[in-house]
């Protein structure tokens, strides 16, 4: 294993703030970026030493590309535009080490391995419906590559969904069909350390959703609601819920050893929905950072309990490496 110098991401996301937290752990940044974005990245060249710019994304695994960052001595931080830019199927072509688990990045890609992955976990999760007929209740529809909730929609019975469907053009077989689940949605950003062998949480937020989060604007349900993500709102839990939140972190990397080994390095996020009764609902997972951690870019509530200085889930991933560089435990963190 050849030295790490170099922390680098794809222009997106949380890049800034994975830039910053790279240069307050003493690394050296670099970025990928498209032309396009270039306007926006370049404000912040203090952080970044490095910009390289491409015509799309998957040129990351061009010969050139690949000889920059290995000159480089880089280590690539996955996010959430990640996988979703370069394509599931060049994600082995990459020759640098990467941070975290490449397979997880895998099963995060297929709805259905993801969904049964939560469940066994022994984490709550919502029904799953594989035959229409068996549809009792509310129900979200969601279609692959949909992603960041664009196309999903709702239906109160079979017959609905076959009529809404077929307006939008839908093939059925491809669609995964869930129980909605009503409640206060919440997301968990939890940070699982190889070298501790420790499970932090480091923050939590509500994202905020076009147009279903904008409809109580409007007096009666005149629009199908949307769920495109357009930012994030930070939440701090009601404490008694850290049981459960704790136990289902607990349970995800323990599952994720025996089924995805080595399991989940690094940052982890629990999508779900708390429920009336206070009983918390897993919908998805993310193998990686999320955008909601953007809120703390000067630490959280709860990462403020870990680290006596502020801690972003950036900075984390970069203090992360330095440990392992440190204690020549480098293989215990990429893939
Ligand atoms: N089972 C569910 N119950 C209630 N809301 C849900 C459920 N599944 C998804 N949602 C809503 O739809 C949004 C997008 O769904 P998600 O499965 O996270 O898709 P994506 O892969 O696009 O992130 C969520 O953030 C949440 O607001
Ligand atoms: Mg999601």
């Amino acid at each position: 294993m050849s030295e790490i110098k170099t922390i680098v991401t794809i222009a997106s996301h949380s890049a800034l703030q994975i830039m910053k937290g790279a240069k307050q752990e003493g690394f050296r940044t670099a970025l990928i970026c498209l032309e396009n974005r270039i306007n926006v990245y370049t404000r912040f060249k203090h952080l970044i030493d490095n910009i390289f710019i491409i015509k799309e994304y998957s040129d990351i695994i061009r010969n050139e590309t690949q000889k920059i960052l290995l000159d480089l001595d880089a280590i690539i931080i996955p996010h959430g535009s990640f996988v979703e830019y370069i394509g599931i199927e060049n994600l082995y072509k990459i020759e640098s080490p990467i941070f975290g688990n490449r397979k997880l990045m895998e099963w995060e890609y297929d709805q259905w391995k993801k969904y049964e992955l939560l469940k066994s976990a022994g984490i709550s999760v919502p029904q799953v419906y594989n035959k229409l007929n068996d549809i009792d209740r509310l129900v979200i529809v969601k279609l692959p590559g949909a992603k960041g909730g664009r196309g999903y929609f709702l239906a109160m019975s079979k017959d609905e969904l076959i009529m809404k469907a077929e307006k939008l053009n839908i093939d059925l077989s491809q669609a995964f069909i869930q129980e909605y689940i009503i409640g206060t949605p919440m997301y968990f950003h939890y940070f699982y350390s190889p070298i501790y062998d420790r499970l932090e949480l480091l923050g939590s937020d509500i994202r905020y959703e076009s147009d279903v989060d904008g409809l109580r604007r409007i007096p009666y349900n005149i629009v199908e609601p949307t769920f495109t993500v357009v930012g994030n709102i930070p939440v701090v839990l009601r404490e008694s819920l850290l049981t459960q939140v704790f136990d289902y972190g607990e349970k995800f990397v323990k599952i994720t050893k025996t089924k995805v080994p080595p399991g989940v390095i690094g940052p982890f996020c629990l999508e779900a929905v708390c429920r009336n009764d206070l009983k918390i609902v897993v919908f998805e997972f993310s193998g990686r950072i999320v955008a909601g951690t953007n809120l703390y870019i000067q630490g959280s509530p709860y990462s403020w309990l870990y680290f006596d200085e502020p801690m972003s889930m950036g900075r984390r991933i970069a203090r992360e490496i330095k440990l392992a560089i440190e204690n020549d435990a480098l293989d215990k963190i990429i893939s």
